[in-house]
């Protein structure tokens, strides 16, 4: 564990945020075309996955080979629910690139047992091996993936109570906070670790106190992505706004 790497990039703004953020992506495709990415939602990474697409578009960045394993997906709702994971990666991603649908991979939240669900994605995340770049937002209470913070760390896929922070953030994607589903299948810890690289973002001042928690306060599954200070490779790609209470001690 003495090997850490943390690089931290702070961009000016969210728009040099997504342009970096999307250029570390395009450079894991090029480099081995039939990369194993991990993906996440949220708001934080849409302009990453915009950039993206300008990239396959205008640069021909080519997706045939990829495979994508998302982090999560809520409970009870389908694909084709506007916000469902599903409906949120067509949208901002897949239908525009030239990946394969087989190729992208994200929990059933169709599945009403939630250990097949688990069971399911667990074997999936097995079958594929490490994933090589695994995208991830921060929750302000700190969760990554739907991990949210708790007793231990969860290793493996699981289906989890959302917390009340958690479903109030969320509630702004939806029309009303009592639509916002209150279970979620979520990648666990130990999955997540297992990504050859991270990169995590985090953008806006709401999120720098989480940040600092996070980055330079004890590891405790109380602040879920405290947990990636022993991953061995972390590129943390900040705003000015989320780095700002980071400055003090760096
Ligand atoms: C979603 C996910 C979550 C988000 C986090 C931050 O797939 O993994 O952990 O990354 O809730 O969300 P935003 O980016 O909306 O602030």
């Amino acid at each position: 564990m003495c090997n850490n790497i943390m690089q931290i990039i702070k961009a000016d703004n969210y728009r040099q945020l997504a342009i970096l953020g999307a250029n570390i992506i395009a450079d894991q495709v090029k480099n081995k075309p039939n990369s194993i990415l991990g993906l996440a939602t949220g708001s934080s990474p849409v302009g990453i996955y915009e950039k993206l697409v300008e990239l396959y578009q205008k640069e021909h960045l080519d997706f045939s080979q990829v495979q994508t394993v998302n982090l999560d997906e809520y409970c009870s709702l389908s694909p084709s629910n506007p916000q469902s994971y599903h409906y949120f990666m067509e949208q901002h991603l897949f239908r525009h690139l030239n990946i394969q649908k087989e190729n992208t991979h994200i929990p059933n939240g169709l599945e009403a047992d939630p250990q097949k669900a688990c069971d399911d994605y667990n074997q999936l995340l097995e079958s594929l091996g490490s994933v090589d770049l695994q995208l991830l937002g921060i929750g302000h209470n700190g969760h990554i993936g739907f991990n949210e913070p708790g007793e231990e760390f969860t290793n493996q896929t699981h289906c989890v109570d959302l917390s009340p922070i958690t479903i109030a953030a969320n509630a702004r994607f939806f029309e009303d906070e009592s639509l916002v589903p209150r279970k979620a299948y979520t990648m666990g810890i130990k999955s997540i670790l297992h990504a050859e690289k991270i990169l995590l973002i985090a953008a806006g001042e709401d999120k720098a106190e989480i940040l600092k928690k996070a980055l330079q306060g004890p590891i405790t599954p109380q602040v879920p992505a405290s947990i990636l200070q022993l991953h061995k490779q972390v590129i943390v790609l900040c705003d000015q706004g989320a780095y700002s209470k980071l400055e003090e001690s760096l």
